[in-house]
């Protein structure tokens, strides 16, 4: 039911993070695997996915907005690999900002990387899938449905990341594409490590986190791994958050 040999995975911002952490969830269920970054360890990751887990990955230098290079890598890893039969748009940044302090240029900046690149990765991916079996996972936020401190741009990002999943859902649901949506809560990879220093955030982590800390990128895994196989037949346009319980409460 989890098996997913004989499937491409590709997969946003793997080589680090949450993403590297499910490339290699995927691959040890029997996912080929296709990464897209704009950093060097996707090479290594790459190649640590391919020795542990006995099956072909590639790295592939792409920056998510820009539209030509993701059409051109496409077609790349169709070449190399056939079909792309899930894709996971991960590719993020984050940097927190006040409004009133938030350059236009910024603002433009995050919406194209952790939007708009999913649009454009969607765009030129659902035509290389194949008409059954397709699968889509985009990595939202729990900021994508609750405002967090200094973050409006990455909360309105997340939160068109959102919309867009149920809108690619709704509109490829009959051409057999799922698509469906994780919003993390804290996890502890490069982008919050700043964060996870600071003893303020540390103790409302243990404060309102029902189990107290922070994610671990390993536990996006199991839920990754379930979108991406047949043991979510049924599941598309969910939106499911995965933050220890931070938000089930007021
Ligand atoms: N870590 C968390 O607590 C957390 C919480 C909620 C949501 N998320 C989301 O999860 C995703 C992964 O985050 P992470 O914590 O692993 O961050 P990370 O910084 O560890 O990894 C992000 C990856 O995306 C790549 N990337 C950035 N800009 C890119 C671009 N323009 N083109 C291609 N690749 C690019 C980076 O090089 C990096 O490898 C992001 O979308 C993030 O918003 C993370």
């Amino acid at each position: 039911m989890f098996d997913l040999t004989g499937r491409t995975a590709l997969i946003t911002g793997g080589a680090r993070g949450l993403g590297a952490a499910m490339a290699h969830g995927l691959a040890e269920f029997g996912a080929e695997i296709a990464i897209f970054d704009v950093v060097e360890e996707g090479h290594e990751i790459c190649e640590e996915i391919a020795e542990q887990h006995g099956v072909s990955a590639e790295f592939y230098e792409v920056d998510v907005t820009s539209e030509s290079r993701i059409e051109e890598a496409v077609g790349e890893v169709v070449d190399a690999f056939g079909q792309v039969h899930i894709l996971i748009n991960n590719a993020g940044i984050y940097y927190p900002t006040p409004v009133l302090e938030t350059s236009l240029e910024d603002w433009d900046h995050l919406l194209r990387v952790d939007l708009t690149g999913y649009f454009l990765m969607a765009k030129h991916t659902i035509p290389q899938m194949p008409e059954e079996g397709a699968r889509i996972i985009n990595i939202a936020s729990i900021a994508g449905h609750s405002a967090f401190e200094q973050s409006a741009a990455y909360c309105v990002a997340k939160g068109g990341v959102i919309e867009l999943t149920q809108s690619l859902a709704y509109e490829f649901g009959s051409r057999g594409i799922r698509v469906n949506a994780i919003c993390p809560g804290t996890f502890v990879t490069d982008m919050t490590s700043e964060q996870l220093e600071d003893e303020d955030f540390k103790q409302t982590m243990k404060n309102q986190v029902p189990l107290g800390r922070a994610g671990e990128a390993e536990e996006i895994k199991g839920l990754a791994v379930y979108l991406a196989s047949d043991a979510s037949s049924y599941m598309s346009g969910s939106i499911i958050d995965l933050d220890g319980g931070w938000t089930c409460h007021v």
